[in-house]
């Protein structure tokens, strides 16, 4: 099978193209057109970067259609404030009574999924509960996974008194999980998870790790059935989401940088 195809008329011979492929599937020199290696299309790994970064969009790839492809933003946000975004960011653990719209889970999901994974793989996959009485089942579920162990005694404790220790009363809960047997599956749900969390901080939402939630279901297949995982997925990450109660006032201390300069 081929893999892409040049456009002759528009394709100026910059080698752009073959420049950017992470896999270096594609030579160009001189006058000559760009072309792909032999066997290219098994080893591509669908990233788009060729034809990404043509500047005359000359250049096709049989295995990124076209059509998915967006325009590349103009107007990022300044230094100063991504900057601010970062910082502004805090785990929030107290919300509103009011539920996150599907709207705004669906463009954080959209967002999710834009994030790099290991060679492109693309392997994490969602859910998002919402249901009261599904997130009550998970939060006691997880106080039962607490209760045998001394670290946790305090928490369930508080648990036992009303107190929401695991969920923190968020109206959402997203799940990012992958197949069992996926290497990569803590980081790249890390980093889609970090995604959602800035832009839902960007769009005036609150969020928290649900980390108590990730290992439980990995302990418990009662939390995982009540999160509603499908069979042979691991649950890799979670956040609890929410409108915060309560806006910081001043970002927190934390270590200084243990830095090694060579
Ligand atoms: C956990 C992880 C490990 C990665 N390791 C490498 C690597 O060793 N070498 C490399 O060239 N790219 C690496 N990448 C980059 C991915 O190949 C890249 O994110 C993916 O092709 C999607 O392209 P994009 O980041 O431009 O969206 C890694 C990405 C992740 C998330
Ligand atoms: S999609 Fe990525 S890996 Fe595939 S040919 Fe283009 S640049 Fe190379």
């Amino acid at each position: 099978m081929s893999l892409i195809t040049v456009d002759t008329k528009l394709c100026s011979k910059d080698g752009l193209c073959a420049e950017v492929c992470p896999a270096r599937l594609i030579v160009q020199s001189g006058d000559d057109l760009p072309r792909e290696i032999e066997g290219a299309a098994d080893i591509c790994i669908r990233c788009g970067h060729c034809v990404a970064v043509c500047p005359k969009g000359a250049l096709s790839n049989s295995l990124t259609p076209a059509a998915d492809f967006l325009p590349a933003p103009k107007d990022l946000p300044t230094a100063e404030q991504t900057e601010g975004l970062l910082l502004a960011r805090r785990s929030v653990r107290e919300f509103k009574e009011k539920p996150v719209s599907r709207e705004d889970l669906e463009l954080l999901i959209e967002i999710g999924r834009r994030a790099p994974t290991a060679s492109n793989s693309q392997n994490i996959s969602w859910i998002v509960v919402q249901e009261p009485g599904r997130l009550a089942k998970i939060e006691k579920l997880c106080v039962d996974w607490m209760r045998p162990m001394a670290a946790r005694a305090h928490y369930v404790r508080m648990a036992d008194e009303g107190n929401a220790m695991v969920l923190r009363g968020a109206p959402a809960l997203l799940v990012a999980h992958a197949p069992q047997s996926y290497p990569w599956g803590d980081s790249d749900s890390a980093i889609a998870l970090s995604y959602v969390e800035l832009q839902a901080v960007s769009m005036g939402l609150g969020v928290c790790w649900a980390g108590l939630v990730t290992r439980a279901a990995e302990a418990m297949p009662e939390v995982a059935a009540a999160i509603g995982l499908p069979e042979g997925q691991k649950v890799f990450g979670g956040l609890m989401l929410g409108h915060p109660k309560y806006r910081y006032r001043q970002v927190p201390p934390r270590v200084a940088a243990r830095v090694l300069w060579h």
